[in-house]
């Protein structure tokens, strides 16, 4: 195997290159041959600069995350860039593609930094549930300013090569891309003017008063909610202002290892890489992806709307295609507009902008536009009629090879591939509203979709910028047909004695961003409504069936669109809507339930239980591959909060026995949705857990 680390001599200058693939992270052999280079400079007196870069396309993107939670082995991180740092020679950065985390500590502990322009910075450390722990949060305070650091540091977003020489983080922007010329280049300018090391930890940090961290502390503890990193971050930067150098990183490690050893950064880490393996499915390994240049898309509602401005914001050409000549004027006009608020938020140039609307896009209400369209996607109304008659009409005028895909929430892909004369071209690409923003998109493949078809679904979601989740076909697919069950959950938990407002709180205190209930409301209470009545006639005389939603919609409240539902909408404010409390009273006395106190606790035990034991279904059936398919469903389409890693995460931390005795206990009131997942028992009994099977 070639070394991650080789030093060349270029006439006084010694350049040490990193290439280890794909993106460079400082994994241990990358350490040692970084330590062992600048072991050898000390003694050698024919060098008067070094230079370091990375090979390919990035310099490094950090810690090597794959050997966090494994035994530490040396040199460590922080140890090698003290040594870096203290080198006797002007030590120079050339940095290209992504320097981020560990990758940018390296960078600020040699003496001079200079990126090309396509460069970006970050420390995302916080993202992972750690805080930069080789004195990133020491060095960047020194080189950008308290202020800066407070923010990049908690958000951990990337910037620029321009902001980052703004701030000072950078020296130099080069004019070249070849990042290796571009140090050479700055290593002979600075040997020119003579400079010599220049050493980060040397700097004095700008003073600041002590309320600008109470102050930081506060927001993040509301922006960031239960989470731990954000405070140590903000802690360790405090350290900087008030500590000398030495004893700001010794803090800086105690606050990094105590993250290090947190459930939050376990669940983090989980994400991250469920987030990458997501993509590995077997069947189509090795397979070639069709065309996806030009789409096509059905309907111009809700999500046709979202789906065309998402392919548009690509780069792809869409043609979209309505009912008849008004409507596909009103659509046009949508898209637009929803194109005209990603230029005002800076999202879109206004010459991308113009070139869209005079060359890629069109809306029509003839389905003769599609002839050239890769792929097109329906997403008319929820309706098995007047799906399987746009189905028929695209079998008759798409090309061969075209890829057919409905948008649909919970219809039978299998029967809609029927209505043509080619299913293996038929899948489901599920999107999330609003669709030009949500990252999940639901890959569904039928029984007769060919992995070529799946292949493409995939590729079309990487251009897209999509998270892609292969999905089996079922009623609901994986996240709806979860989410169905763990609101009869909720439901239960109001029967017995909550209030929905309870239920609510409970579960925005673990973590969502909004309560059951209220998001309910946001999405319309007719919705809901609807599914129910067509799911009427299949109903199991078994289930508990709680009736207090049906007769808010019975009075016409439908949520935020007719002002109220569980909640009130007013000009001055959101407030509870005591109404709900008497409909679920009059549901409980017809059932014959006594209400009885149900703690936080409860609620979040019932939601929990509830959501593992239809999702360990899901995976037993094969709808979703693996468990952590099913984490990064919740993750990216549900509000799970990430920082919990996703249910499966979730119940591998508190342990799969806690949440089979929950499902046994709840089972006690209502045995009919509290039936335990066969999985679950098994995985129970055989004393395994979800990442056993991730890993198998
Ligand atoms: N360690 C180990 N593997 C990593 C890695 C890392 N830091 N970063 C990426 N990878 C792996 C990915 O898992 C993926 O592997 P796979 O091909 O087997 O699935 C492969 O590299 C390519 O990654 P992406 O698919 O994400 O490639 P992209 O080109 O889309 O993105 C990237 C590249 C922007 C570098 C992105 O991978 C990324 O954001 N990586 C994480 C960066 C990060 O968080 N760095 C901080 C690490 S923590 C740290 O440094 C601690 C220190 O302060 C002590
Ligand atoms: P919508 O009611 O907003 O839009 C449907 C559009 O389809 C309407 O503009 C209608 O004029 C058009 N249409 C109906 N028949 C047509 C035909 N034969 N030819 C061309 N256009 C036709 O509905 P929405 O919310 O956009 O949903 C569409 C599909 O997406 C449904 O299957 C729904 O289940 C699914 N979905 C909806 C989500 C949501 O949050 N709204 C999320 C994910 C999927």
């Amino acid at each position: 195997m070639s070394q991650p680390v080789s030093v060349e001599i270029h006439e006084n200058i010694a350049i040490i290159a990193i290439a280890n693939p794909p993106v460079n992270a400082l994994s241990h052999a990358v350490r040692a041959g970084l330590e062992a280079a600048f072991a050898e400079f000390a003694s050698r007196l024919d060098l008067a600069a070094v230079v370091i870069y990375g090979t390919d396309r990035t310099f490094i993107a950090g810690a090597d995350i794959r050997e966090f939670g494994k035994p530490v082995q040396e040199p460590l991180l922080p140890d090698l860039i003290n040594r870096i740092e203290s080198c006797h020679l002007p030590v120079i950065a050339a940095l290209h593609g992504t320097a981020l985390g560990g990758g940018l500590e390296v960078a600020m502990g040699a003496h001079y930094r200079v990126a090309v322009q396509s460069a970006r910075f970050g420390l995302p450390e916080v993202t992972l549930g750690i805080l930069p722990g080789a004195g990133g949060t020491q060095r960047l305070p020194r080189l950008a300013g308290v202020d800066f650091a407070l923010e990049a540091i908690t958000s951990g977003r990337q910037i620029g090569a321009q902001e980052a020489l703004k701030v000072g983080l950078i020296d130099r922007i080069s004019t070249t891309e070849d990042v290796r010329a571009a140090g050479i280049a700055f290593a002979k300018d600075l040997l020119a003017e003579g400079k010599g090391p220049r050493r980060t930890r040397d700097l004095v940090v700008d003073p600041v008063a002590p309320e600008v961290f109470e102050a930081a502390k506060a927001k993040m503890a509301k922006k960031a909610r239960g989470q731990l990193a954000p405070q140590n971050c903000i802690k360790a930067v405090e350290g900087a202002a008030t500590l000398p150098f030495a004893q700001g990183l010794a803090q800086e490690r105690a606050l990094f290892q105590e993250l290090m050893e947190s459930d939050q950064r376990a669940a983090l880490i989980h994400a991250f890489f469920a987030e990458r393996q997501v993509a590995k499915v077997p069947e189509i390994n090795g397979v070639t992806p069709r065309a996806t240049d030009k789409i096509g898309v059905i309907g111009g509602g809700t999500m046709g709307v979202g789906i065309a401005a998402s392919g548009l914001l690509a780069g792809l050409d869409v043609t979209l295609i309505e009912r008849d000549g008004p409507a596909a004027l009103m659509s046009g006009d949508r898209v637009r507009k929803t194109l005209k608020d990603s230029v005002n938020r800076g999202k879109l140039s206004q010459d991308s902008y113009d070139e869209i609307l005079a060359n890629r896009f069109r809306a029509s209400n003839d389905y003769k536009a599609l002839v050239e369209a890769d792929v097109v996607i329906e997403a008319v109304f929820e309706s098995m009629e007047v799906k399987k008659d746009v189905f028929t009409q695209l079998d008759a005028v798409c090309k061969p090879g075209a890829i057919l895909a409905s948008n649909t929430s919970y219809l039978d892909l299998n029967e809609i591939a029927q209505m043509t004369s080619r299913p293996s071209d038929v899948i489901g690409l599920h999107f999330f509203s609003p669709a030009h923003v949500m990252r999940l998109l639901e890959i569904v493949v039928a029984d007769q979709t060919a992995p070529e078809v799946t292949a493409t679904g995939f590729a079309l979601a990487k251009r897209l910028n999509k998270i892609a989740v292969r999905a089996g076909v079922c009623d609901g697919f994986i996240g709806n047909r979860i989410l169905s069950h763990y609101r009869k959950a909720c439901d239960g938990a109001v029967l017995a004695g909550a209030s929905p407002f309870d239920v609510d709180r409970a579960l925005v205190s673990f973590g969502l961003a909004m309560g059951p209930f209220a998001v309910s409301d946001l999405a319309g209470l007719d919705i809901g409504w609807a599914t129910r009545k067509r799911l009427a006639p299949t109903r199991d005389p078994r289930e508990v069936y709680a009736e207090f939603a049906d007769r808010l919609c019975e009075a016409g409240h439908f949520g935020r669109k007719t002002g109220m539902g569980y909640y009130v909408y007013a000009e001055d404010g959101t407030r509870e809507n005591a109404e709900v409390l008497d409909h679920v009273a009059a549901d409980r006395a017809a059932k014959g339930i006594t209400a009885r106190e149900i703690s936080e606790q409860e609620i979040v035990d019932r939601y929990m239980a509830a959501m593992v034991n239809e999702a360990a279904r899901v995976v037993e059936e094969g709808i979703a591959l693996r468990p952590l398919d099913v984490d990064v469903t919740l993750l990216n389409g549900y509000g799970f909060p990430r920082w919990r890693g996703g249910p499966m995460q979730y119940a591998d931390t508190v342990g799969l026995d806690k949440i089979l005795r929950d499902v046994k206990r709840f089972a006690e009131e209502d045995a009919f949705l509290w039936q335990p997942a066969p999985l679950l028992a098994r995985l129970v009994a055989e004393g395994k857990t979800f990442a056993d099977l991730n890993n198998a």
